[in-house]
Parts: structure tokens; sequence; C-alpha cells
């Protein structure tokens, strides 16, 4: 029966992320983990860089790293968007403006993902090909904090829109509508190439890329079109 082929399905998962698919992979997690009550789930949320080294040592079942680097022979495949947006207090004097050009990040104060992060990977990559220069007030290794550091006034920051997830604009942060962003990117899911995958870890691939999307757009959080 369906259920003793469930039953069946036991041992551990172990999942290394990145900071932002943290809004995402616990709510998919839910539903799995009824399903295969004999599933335990070890979820290891961290940055770009330590995904990827964890990545080179073969530590983990599946992982999320933001962009592949090159030389790593995996196996890759886009999970979900994960567009990067502009935030700031609702006082800030760009979140009148309609439509900001982007030399007007210039000189702002600006809340900064740490070193190692890929949305500050991102976000650096942008300002330097337009030769924008913002003034870094801070450094932070956390979302969250930086959000509470947006709403608090000290300077704008770009985070990943589902750093918004279930709060959205809470009305003390505001996403502004700058050019060229979001920065579109994606989550990607990945492991080694050629690795055997155990019967546990590829029924949770299997269930991210189809029904695992599904939920997320139930849950109106944004799925590939
Ligand atoms: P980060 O990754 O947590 O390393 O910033 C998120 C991303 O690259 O989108």
């Amino acid at each position: 029966t369906v259920a003793d082929m469930q039953g069946m399905k036991q041992g551990k998962l172990r999942l290394a992320v990145i900071s932002t698919a943290k809004y995402i992979i616990p709510r998919l997690l839910g539903p799995f983990c009824q399903r295969y009550p004999g599933i335990d789930v070890s979820l290891t949320v961290t940055n770009h860089e330590k995904v990827v080294e964890r990545l080179r040592h073969n530590l983990d079942d599946l992982y999320i790293p933001s962009q592949i680097p090159e030389g790593l022979d995996v196996t890759c495949r886009t999970f979900l968007e994960n567009p990067l947006v502009v935030l700031a207090s609702r006082n800030h004097p760009l979140a009148k403006i309609k439509q900001v050009r982007l030399e007007q990040l210039n000189g702002q104060d600006f809340i900064m993902r740490e070193v190692g992060s890929g949305t500050r990977q991102a976000v650096e990559k942008l300002l330097e090909e337009h030769g924008i220069e913002i003034r870094v007030r801070l450094e932070l290794g956390s979302n969250e904090a930086i959000k509470q550091a947006v709403a608090g006034g000290l300077g704008v920051s770009v985070l990943s829109h589902h750093c918004l997830a279930l709060e959205g604009e809470t009305g003390q942060i505001v996403v502004l509508n700058v050019e060229q962003f979001p920065i579109r990117r994606h989550w990607n899911l990945v492991y080694p190439r050629g690795k055997q995958l155990s019967i546990v870890a590829n029924t949770f691939y299997e269930y991210l890329l189809t029904e695992g999307r599904q939920v997320l757009q139930d849950t109106a959080v944004c799925a590939p079109s």
C-alpha cells in the first residue's frame, strides 16, 4: 500500500541552504515530514560561501546556494525565483520618490550583509558596474537584523524579497522602486554530480521540484511562472 511505501522512507535528510531559503524550506518541510514520519531532517542555514564549502566537502545530501562557482562539478536545477529588492524605512527620503534612478543611491547610508554572502556579491556587482558608491554604515550577518536596522532608519539595504515573507511590507519597511531592481536571481537545488542520492534525499528532491513549488504558489510565494 501507499502507507507501507511511505513508512519505508526512513532516515536522515541533511540540507544546507543560503540564509534567504530559510523563509521557504521550513515551510515545505511541514507537509513533507507529515507524509514521511520516518524522516528526520537537519537543516543548516548559512551564507552562500559556507554552503559552497559544505558542498565541496560533501557534508549534506542537498544544497541550495546562489550562483554556482565555476569549476564545481554539480547537478543543478533552478528551483525558485529569488529577487533582490531595495528596502528603506517608510520615512526615508527615497521612499517618496516614485521611480528612483540608480544614481540616487550614490552616497546613501547602506546596511550590507557580511563578506561571503551571495546577496552582498550581487549588490556589489551591480553597484560597481554602474559606478555607484554607497556608504556602508553597518555590516550584518543576519537578514532579520538588517530589516530591524532599516526600520530603525539606519539606512537602505538590498535583500531578497523573501525576507519580507509573512509580514510583507509592514508599513515600517517599504520596497523602493529603483532602476535596475529587482536583481533577478534564483535558488538552485544542487548536489555533487554523480553522487548517488539516498532514497530519502531523492524523495525530497522530487518533492521540492514538483509539489513544493505548488505549495509555494498556493501560499503566494513567487514561484517561477
Ligand atoms: P546569502 O545568499 O544568504 O549568502 O546572502 C542569498 C542569496 O545569494 O540570494
